[in-house]
């Protein structure tokens, strides 16, 4: 008998890189759809003031129309000096239609000159499956922004941050690297635990009802 296939997953998201991250590190154990593979064809609005708040609204608006478990993202960089800019807007930065090297030199030239470098990536990640039922998990990595892009792995702010914990860009990390430190990586690693929790909470949960039933 031929194993069966793995449960397909949604993800709310048509960012190949975050796309190809998540099939990186979920691949074994899900089908990582991307939301171009599904009918769902909506411009999201990322009105959210916190990337709680976006990831949140993706979700929902994809279980909203699709009715299947879907996951959803949202993230982005955080620069000391600029008070936690460009955070929630990091996608767009640089105006519309900016490309991710426009977003980089934007970044870049508003940090002339500029001693405090350090930056932090920030994920947040909700499994929405079900009217207002949903687990959350979240990831931070630290580093700082360098004054010209180095590398050319990853994607979107990925060549001018130098990751702390890597001692290197995530320009120049291969995909394990990147995603052993990410802030995806990791809040991917804390939404796991909580489902574990959960359904752990959930088996205890229908024991003890049976024990005080016997
Ligand atoms: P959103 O979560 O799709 O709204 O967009 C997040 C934006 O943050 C991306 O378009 C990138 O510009 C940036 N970003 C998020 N995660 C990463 C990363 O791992 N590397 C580089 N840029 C990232």
């Amino acid at each position: 008998m031929s194993p069966s296939p793995p449960p397909r997953l949604i993800v709310a998201s048509t960012n190949a890189g975050k796309i190809k991250e998540f099939r990186r590190i979920l691949g074994e154990v899900f089908e990582v759809i991307p939301l171009s593979q599904t009918t769902f064809s909506d411009e999201i609005e990322e009105t959210g003031a916190t990337f709680f708040d976006n990831a949140l609204l993706k979700a929902k608006a994809v279980y909203g129309r699709l009715g299947v478990p879907v996951l959803a993202d949202d993230s982005g960089l955080c620069v000391e000096a600029l008070d936690g800019a460009p955070g929630v807007y990091s996608a767009r930065y640089g105006g519309a239609g900016a490309t991710a090297a426009d977003c980089n030199a934007l970044l870049l030239k508003n940090l002339e000159g500029v001693a405090n470098r350090s930056a932090k990536f920030v994920a947040c990640i909700v499994l929405y499956f079900g009217r207002d039922k949903f687990l959350v998990g979240n990831g931070e990595t630290a580093g700082r922004i360098l004054t010209e892009p180095d590398g050319t792995n990853g994607f979107g702010y990925d060549p001018i941050f130098f990751s702390d914990e890597l001692g290197k860009s995530f320009g120049q990390a291969c995909a394990d690297e990147k995603n052993a430190v990410s802030h995806r990586g990791r809040a991917l690693a804390d939404l796991l635990t909580r489902i574990a929790n959960s359904e752990k909470r959930k088996t205890s949960d229908r024991n003890g009802w049976q024990n005080s039933n016997n």
